[in-house]
């Protein structure tokens, strides 16, 4: 695992969008596993401007998103389908027949993930993950629990993801409590993954992921056996490192 410490949140967001444009560049039929929550906005600000600079074509790369709510539609402020389309799908030439994002309107949560699941097979494998870490050390929703979870699944989110994802959110009933997100054997399959993190408020949960005993219950933890991880993190976040 490489630790690249940035001075702060705009910093770091410079360093991971260089790394992405250099993936896309290198293959730009890629296949890029993305992420939502306040660590890559800038990143994908980034992005925007170098696209917009001409130096970066976003044509041929597909994407295939972490996670979404379960039970909101692609036209909610709050859908992470949205939050992709107003953060960088929208302002770049990215075809949006090959974003992917989970189907929060399918009610029926098996099918929702199998359905996800095949889109993720057929695509082989993600060229790269980019990751943003969780107050409780989840990735994805992959929340904190007894066993890893490997392919697509609904998760009930945990009080702690709840709160954290109030702040989003007009009033707390209408936080939703479900998500679908991708399992952890999707992401460890990813041939290199980008972690993003800042604030001070992420010091204790670094430390614990990234130097701690790989367990379920710090699903980042199990970060540590991938052959191909870079963490690009402020120096608030590696402030106890
Ligand atoms: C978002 C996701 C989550 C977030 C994590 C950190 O698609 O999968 O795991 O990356 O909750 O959120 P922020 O960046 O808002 O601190």
């Amino acid at each position: 695992m490489k630790i690249i410490q940035a001075e702060n949140y705009d910093q770091m967001s410079h360093i991971a969008a260089n790394y992405i444009s250099a993936q896309i560049t290198l293959k730009p039929d890629c296949v890029l596993g993305l992420a939502t929550g306040s660590s890559p906005v800038g990143t994908y600000q980034q992005l925007i401007r170098q696209y917009q600079a001409g130096d970066l074509d976003f044509s041929e790369v597909s994407s295939i998103n972490l996670d979404e709510y379960r039970g909101l539609s692609p036209e909610n402020d709050q859908s992470y389908r949205y939050f992709m389309d107003t953060n960088l799908f929208n302002h770049v030439n990215i075809d949006k027949n090959r974003t992917y994002v989970p189907d929060g309107l399918e009610p029926d949560s098996h099918k929702a993930c199998r359905d996800y699941d095949a889109i993720i097979r057929t695509h082989g494998s993600i060229d790269l993950q980019l990751l943003g870490l969780g107050n409780n050390g989840h990735i994805g929703f992959n929340e904190p629990a007894d066993t890893f979870a490997k392919g697509t699944h609904c998760v009930d989110l945990t009080p702690s993801t709840i709160q954290a994802n109030a702040r989003f959110f007009a009033s707390m009933d209408e936080v939703p409590k479900q998500a679908y997100t991708m399992g952890i054997q999707s992401i460890m399959q990813a041939k290199k993954i980008l972690v993003i993190v800042s604030g001070t408020a992420k010091a204790g949960i670094v430390k614990e992921a990234f130097t701690g005993p790989v367990t379920p219950q710090v699903p980042a933890s199990i970060l540590q056996l991938h052959p191909d991880v870079t963490v690009v993190a402020d120096k608030d976040a590696l402030s106890l490192l």
